[in-house]
């Protein structure tokens, strides 16, 4: 009697967090893995949000999608505290509704991916809780372009357009937008590398030196917008494009395929994070682009991810641009 009575109670103690033993023992090896401590408040907090994304995750993948989710670093945030330090804070108006790249046409290859290419890609790097991944798409498109053009690799800052690219409607950690921060670069003549001008993840006063300038712009190139076919044919020809889109909590479970999304919407003033595209394919049908993130290289396929291609799928076609140098 006693005994049913206190399994009872722990039963009842249990439903109300809607948590089980083997919620508990899922999270405790998640924190191992990814050093977090907690205050005791926070660790129940944090419990019940890290058991909702699980159970997300889990319901995702008995599921058939093109993709599948996982747990990551952001497994125990909602994505409201997610979207606060991860992704453009505010809708970036982009404003290549006409683009001045004049896409070749054709022919492009049918499938590309520049890692493969040469040297001309930087390490995945880590935007940590600031909403600067603009900075680093622009980094990452304009060590790509350099790279061709010149034979050379040099990582370059993003803290210089954390600090400095402001002018050009750029926020800092609150956004901004890779075609804005071409326009900085070739205004203010040129960008430091990551060596001299170290990443931060917080806005600090601009400290840029233009006898250190190690990366130029002539001239930026953006694409009209929603025109994907124009952007195949960049990557495809020329090099690695960047693009935003729209992340809805979906994306920040993702693991690995391809994704594709009802959840997110597809226009130039939804779109809120910024990355590279740096390759194309198509795999059992569906063409995908493959594209380079800022969230560390344990995110995702080794800080990649692939997304539908042909579709604008999340707006991805509204806003993209890269630099001639
Ligand atoms: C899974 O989805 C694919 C693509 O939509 C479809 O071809 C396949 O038949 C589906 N499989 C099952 C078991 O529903
Ligand atoms: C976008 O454009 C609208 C209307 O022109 C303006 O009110 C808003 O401040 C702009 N947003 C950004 C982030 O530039
Ligand atoms: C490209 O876009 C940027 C900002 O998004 C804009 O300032 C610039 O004027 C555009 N360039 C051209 C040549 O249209
Ligand atoms: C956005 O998606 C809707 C619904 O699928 C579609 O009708 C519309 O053409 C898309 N707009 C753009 C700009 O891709």
């Amino acid at each position: 009697m006693t005994n049913t009575l206190l399994l009872f109670a722990l039963v009842s103690a249990a439903s109300a967090f809607h948590l089980s033993e083997q919620d508990e023992f899922n999270f405790k090896s998640w924190m191992a893995q990814h050093n977090k401590v907690y205050s005791i408040k926070e660790y129940y907090q944090r419990l019940q949000i890290f058991t909702d994304n699980k159970r997300r995750i889990d319901k995702h993948n008995e599921g058939n999608h093109s993709f599948t989710m996982g747990l990551n670093q952001f497994s125990d945030m909602t994505f409201g505290e997610f979207q606060k330090s991860f992704l453009l804070s505010e809708p970036q108006n982009c404003s290549a509704t006409k683009g001045n790249y004049l896409s070749s046409n054709g022919p492009h290859p049918d499938a590309i991916d520049w890692r493969k290419k040469g040297n001309y890609l930087t390490p995945v790097k880590n935007q940590q809780g600031c909403g600067s991944c603009w900075t680093f798409s622009t980094t990452g498109c304009l060590e790509a372009v350099t790279a061709i053009a010149k034979g050379k690799l040099i990582p370059l800052s993003e803290q210089q357009l954390v600090d400095c690219a402001q002018d050009f409607n750029n926020h800092g950690c609150n956004g901004g937008l890779p075609s804005q921060a071409f326009e900085y670069i070739m205004y203010s003549k040129g960008l430091m590398t990551e060596d001299d001008y170290p990443y931060k993840a917080f806005e600090d006063t601009c400290k840029y030196k233009p006898e250190l300038a190690a990366a130029f712009v002539k001239e930026v190139m953006n694409i009209t917008a929603y025109d994907e076919m124009g952007m195949v044919d960049a990557v495809g020809t020329r090099n690695p494009v960047s693009f935003a889109f729209e992340v809805t909590i979906d994306f920040m479970h993702y693991s690995q395929g391809i994704y594709t999304s009802t959840e997110c919407h597809n226009t130039t003033d939804k779109v809120n994070h910024a990355v590279l595209a740096v390759g194309y394919g198509e795999d059992k049908g569906t063409p995908y682009w493959i594209v380079k993130n800022s969230w560390g290289s344990s995110w995702g396929i080794e800080g990649y991810f692939l997304i539908e291609r042909g579709k604008n799928m999340c707006g991805l076609a509204a806003c993209s641009s890269f630099p001639v140098v």
